[in-house]
């Protein structure tokens, strides 16, 4: 080594660092993984804010979360469903819920502000400590952006992203206040695991949104003992997905909403980014061996298929005859009311 030149020991120095930069993000990682999961209740405080709780992720979420004692403000669109969820919760742990009915679509709008309003009302005095921005739709899917009515484009927009922001610039000052709290973005795997998510490109990057937005405010707020964290589901069994989509999927790769919402709990206030599941990083760790232009061929194959299988649906949900939609019309994809496909 002593004869060795120069040039050589520089190259080796030079590959001994990058190998150390490329471990120290999975160890850092690892790290993570092993440590105890916090107690929400004594860490935060005692009532949780979740917003979409009347479905899948959100509804599992808010079940555990009850399950783990902590009290509840509810926020859906539907108060039917609100009532239907608060009752199910109640039936089953010893917990108060409160139920705010918010259509995130209208934020900025006088009804969406008086929504606001009726949220801080509700959070008034509560030893408020987490946030879980859970709801989120993802329809128009499988489409080309030229084919859907961009006005629904647009409430997608608001719902992922500008309610997302309203809900949580409302929630923090109660968390300020108290020096302490937790805020968990539900996000998509579409936003760490590939680079492009073709036909799906709205919601994804409605998702690209909340990713960066809990990045940073993970750094704004961590000094103020506020812990904002990221998390991003790849497959789980939810109203999201379609019957086709989870047909094609590899069963073992699929959460159910329960089995994902438990560990997922288990990481709140763990680092600011967190998938959480064994078979859900491990598909994070194997789409990253696979090149960018590998994945892009793959995805907008996959996704038009999706595409087809969404334009046949409608085809078929639309009775020939019934003077609606005469034999050979193009059914304008992406509308309300037709099968959903998933957007990851
Ligand atoms: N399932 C997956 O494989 C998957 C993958 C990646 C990411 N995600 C993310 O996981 C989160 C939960 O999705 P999910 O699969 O559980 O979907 P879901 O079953 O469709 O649940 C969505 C929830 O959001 C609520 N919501 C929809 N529009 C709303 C609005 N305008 N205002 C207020 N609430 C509204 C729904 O209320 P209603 O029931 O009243 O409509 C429902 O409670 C989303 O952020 C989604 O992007 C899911």
């Amino acid at each position: 080594m002593e004869d060795a030149p120069v040039w050589f020991i520089s190259l080796a120095c030079l590959g001994a660092v990058y190998v150390a930069a490329l471990c120290a993000r999975p160890l850092a990682y690892l790290a993570l993984c092993l440590r105890r999961p916090k107690d929400l209740l004594r860490c935060y405080g005692s009532w949780a804010v979740v917003t979409g709780p009347t479905s899948g992720l959100g509804r599992s979420m808010a079940m555990e979360l009850a399950r783990r004692g902590l009290n509840l403000v509810l926020l859906d669109l539907d108060a039917a469903n609100l009532q239907e969820t608060s009752a199910a919760i109640k039936a089953l742990h010893a917990v108060k819920v409160k139920t705010v009915v918010l259509d995130l679509s209208l934020v900025a709008t006088p009804q969406g502000d008086e929504a606001i309003r009726r949220l801080r009302e509700a959070m008034e005095g509560l030893d408020l400590g987490l946030l879980v921005n859970n709801a989120a739709v993802n329809t128009p899917g499988a489409v080309y952006l030229h084919e859907a009515d961009i006005e629904r484009f647009v409430r997608m927009i608001r719902i992922n992203l500008w309610g997302l922001t309203e809900v949580t610039a409302a929630v923090l000052p109660r968390m300020l206040e108290r020096g302490r709290g937790a805020i968990v973005n539900v996000g998509s795997g579409s936003t760490v695991a590939v680079p492009s998510f073709p036909l799906y490109t709205v919601y994804s990057s409605t998702k690209k949104y909340v990713a960066q937005f809990s990045r940073s405010l993970y750094v704004e707020y961590k000094s103020k003992g506020i812990d904002v964290q990221y998390q991003v589901p790849f497959y789980v069994h939810t109203r999201m997905l379609s019957s086709a989509v989870k047909a094609k999927l590899r069963p073992w790769f699929v959460a159910t909403a329960d089995e994902y919402t438990r560990t997922a709990a288990r990481w709140i206030g763990n680092g600011p980014l967190c998938v959480p599941g064994a078979a859900q990083k491990l598909q994070w760790c194997l789409t990253g061996f696979v090149p960018d232009w590998a994945h892009d061929w793959y995805r907008i194959r996959l996704h038009l298929q999706h595409r087809a299988v969404t334009r046949a649906g409608r085809r078929a949900a639309v009775t020939p005859g019934d003077g609606s939609s005469p034999r050979g019309q193009v059914i304008t994809v992406g509308n309300s009311g037709g099968p959903k496909v998933m957007a990851g």
